[in-house]
């Protein structure tokens, strides 16, 4: 499963990188917005940073806009993936972003069949998003599972992401589904190294060692 880190954040972005396992990076207009810099100067500094698919988002809502606006992002770096919102426009867009071989990352999907239309429409990335589903007593793990056995079925190359992750369970519980990538806000990825005996278990073996060392 490729792990991309849900942020635009550059310290943050920075920090995950330097582990050598993230793959890629998904943003959002709220997140940019939270880091108070200009939409594509921010995603031309996280391109700077980590080589990987890095997510960026049109904020129009009609379709010649998304498209037009989509070829402004693409043109920043090779590795943006154009995000494109779950609208009936967007979904035209995908399918002309996708004929001129411009990689697309459908966001705010919250059913299967809206993931079925993004993957008729050539879309690169679907991103499903199970804690906002999850916030209102819907299960998001469950749409994962549905997708990815959807995608199967016909053998549609589009990859499941699974978004808006809220702790190391879903990513768990998304690596289980069959989910292609999770992104995860810096805080879960963080979450995800931690166990405590791994911690009791590496203090007891440096306390033996120094035992070793006043034996000598
Ligand atoms: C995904 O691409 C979105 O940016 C993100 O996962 C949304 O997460 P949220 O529900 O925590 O805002």
């Amino acid at each position: 499963m490729r792990i991309f880190i849900d942020s635009a954040n550059l310290e943050e972005i920075r920090t995950a990188a330097s582990y050598g396992i993230v793959d890629g990076v998904t943003t959002n207009p709220s997140l940019i917005a939270k880091e108070g810099h200009d939409h594509h100067d921010q995603i031309r500094a996280i391109c700077g940073i980590l080589d990987g698919d890095i997510s960026a988002e049109v904020v129009a809502t009609e379709v010649d806009a998304m498209v037009a606006e989509g070829r402004e992002l693409a043109k920043i770096h090779d590795s943006v993936v154009v995000k494109i919102p779950l609208i009936r426009d967007g979904i035209k867009a995908v399918s002309r972003l996708t004929a001129e071989g411009i990689r697309t990352n459908v966001t705010l999907c919250f059913s299967a069949m809206q993931a079925l239309l993004a993957a008729k429409a050539g879309a690169y990335l679907i991103s499903p998003f199970i804690g906002r589903l999850d916030d209102i007593s819907h299960d998001g793990i469950a749409l994962i599972q549905e997708i990815v056995e959807i995608y199967d079925n016909y053998g549609y190359p589009t990859q499941v992401l699974a978004a808006s992750a809220r702790g190391p369970l879903h990513v768990k519980q998304a690596a289980l589904a069959g989910a292609h990538v999770s992104t995860l806000p810096y805080k879960v990825f963080d979450q995800l190294f931690n166990h405590p005996l791994t911690d009791i278990g590496l203090e007891k073996f440096l306390a033996d060692y120094r035992k070793t060392l006043v034996a000598v």
